[in-house]
Parts: C-alpha cells; structure tokens; sequence
C-alpha cells in the first residue's frame, strides 16, 4: 500500500512554482497576484482563505483579500467582483464557497471573468473542460490528476467511480476522468444521494473518489483489494486525543481500508493541501497568460 502524500507532493509544486516566479520578477516581470473574496465568520472558509493566503507568500506571488460581513448585498458583490475583473494588477480572482443563502452563487460565479477564474468553475471554463481544450481546472480535481499522475496511477481502462456530484469536485471529477488524457481514459461511474446499492458499485471500482462530506462513510467491506482511493473529505470532530481538542477526519475510514489499497490519500495531508497548490498553478498560468 502506497500512501499517497500531498502534503510533500504540494511542498514540491509550490518550490516548482516559487521558482517560475523568481525567473519572471528578474526578466523584469511582476509578481502573479491573487484576489480572494470571502464573505461572513464561517470557520472551515477563514481556515481555507488563510491557508491560500499564506501559500501566495510562500512562492512570491502578491494577494488581496477582501471581506464582506454577512449582510453583504448581491449586488455589491457583485460590484466588487467587476471591480477587480478590471483591475489589470490581478490575474486571478476566487469567491470563496459557500456564500450566504441570499445570494445566488451561480449569479457570483458567472460574474468573474473566464479570464481571471483561477477556480476553474466559470461555466465557460467547464464548458472548455469537458471540452478538452486549455482552461483552468477546478483546482481540487486538478490537484487528484496531479497526484495521481506523479505517483503513476494507471487509470486507462479502469473503472474509477466517483461519490459525490458537486459542482467544485464530483462532477468535474467525473469528466476528467473520462476524458483521453492521461490521468484519464476510464470508465466512469458517478454516484450521489439517489444511487441505489452503492455498495455493489464501489465494490467494483479500481478507482474511488470519495467527495461527500460523511465522515468515514466508505468502509472496507464497500471496496475490492487492490483499489485506489482517493479520499476528498474533510471535516473537524472533537477529540480528547489531541491539544486542540480537535481532529480531522476524511469520508473514509482508513484505519480498516487502508488494507485493501494500493494506494489510498491521508486526511490530513492528502488532496487538501494539493487543491492549494493547483490554484497557485493556476494563478501562474494566469499572470503568464498561458490560457488567455
Ligand atoms: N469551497 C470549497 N472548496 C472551494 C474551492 O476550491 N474554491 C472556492 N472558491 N470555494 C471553495
């Protein structure tokens, strides 16, 4: 059983990407420079906005970010975000997710510019996706495809199956992996809330994708010896265990599963900070207008 680490494997990407940066400030260019929005005192969102924050640092690129407080109208939002579409000093621009319920996401969403849509979930740049052709990738399926690609997973003419449909994970997932690239070239399965015997399904999976947000949902008897698991949840238990009292869990119990793998992502360390990675990816491609 191979863990799959993305912890060492974003640490890697990031000194790839410090690097490009330098190469660029010294032919006399400027720094790639990252806007992120984020709005309300959600805890999981702060955690994940300082984490990109800080890894813009890290590699050299400049940041903004801007708060609004829950009350926040769509429209002002909205302002803002054609604000910084027109700002030429910013080559990417992310919303974090979720918003509050009395704004329409897909409203938010379409307002960025394809240009400056470093999260790859304008519908124009899933649209290109799907289509195959250069586009910024939703950074956590990126992410999947670069570990699975670094660590030299097979996938073509596998079975991968993929739990879970949202729009920022299952779904785009689900459309690369049948795409005929390498990472791709499998046979897709795509499962959700209203799939009936998941467990025969999975069972059958050489690849699976677990992005539900049901803390160890998948146990060892829901899968084959042999597959690859790549576990996307992430959510905070209590714990007396640990000194913040607090400990992370996947959607996969690991413990049990583990033993039937070859290969299986840690939680923590496995797909989130490799999301990070890919978004700082992207928002290089963008401030050397690789895309667009
Ligand atoms: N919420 C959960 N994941 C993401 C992500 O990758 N990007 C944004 N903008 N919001 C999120």
């Amino acid at each position: 059983m191979i863990i799959l680490e993305g912890k060492k494997t974003a640490n890697d990407i990031k000194g790839e990407i410090a690097i490009e940066v330098a190469a660029l400030v010294n032919a006399g260019g400027k720094k790639p420079h990252l806007a992120a929005i984020l709005v309300g005192v959600d805890g999981a969102s702060e955690t994940y906005v300082s984490a990109k924050v800080k890894a813009c640092e890290k590699v050299g690129f400049d940041s903004t970010l801007v708060r609004f407080n829950n009350e926040v109208t769509e429209e002002e939002l909205l302002t803002e975000i054609d604000k910084i579409n027109n700002n030429d000093a910013i080559d990417g621009l992310i919303v974090q997710l979720p918003l509050p319920k009395h704004i329409n996401e897909m409203k938010v969403t379409e307002m960025i510019s394809p240009t400056k849509d470093v999260d790859g979930f304008h519908p124009v740049n899933i649209g290109r996706m799907a289509l195959n052709l250069p586009t910024y990738l939703p950074a956590t399926p990126a992410g999947i495809l670069e570990l699975l690609e670094r660590y030299q997973v097979e996938t073509s003419g596998k079975h991968c199956v993929v739990i879970g449909r949202s729009h920022i994970v299952g779904s785009p997932m689900s459309i690369l992996m049948a795409r005929n690239t390498n990472p791709g070239n499998c046979t897709v399965t795509l499962t959700h809330s209203r799939t009936q015997n998941l467990k025969e399904i999975t069972k059958t999976a050489d690849i699976l994708i677990v992005a539900l947000g049901k803390v160890e949902f998948v146990t060892a008897d829901m899968v084959k010896k042999g597959v690859c698991i790549i576990d996307v949840g992430i959510t905070r238990v209590k714990s007396d265990k640990t000194k913040s009292g607090w400990k992370l869990l996947g959607d996969v119990d690991f413990g049990s599963v583990k033993k039937m793998c070859s290969f299986i992502t840690p939680v923590p360390g496995g797909v989130g900070p490799m999301t990070i990675a890919m978004l700082l990816k992207n928002t290089l491609m963008s401030a050397k207008r690789v895309i667009y």
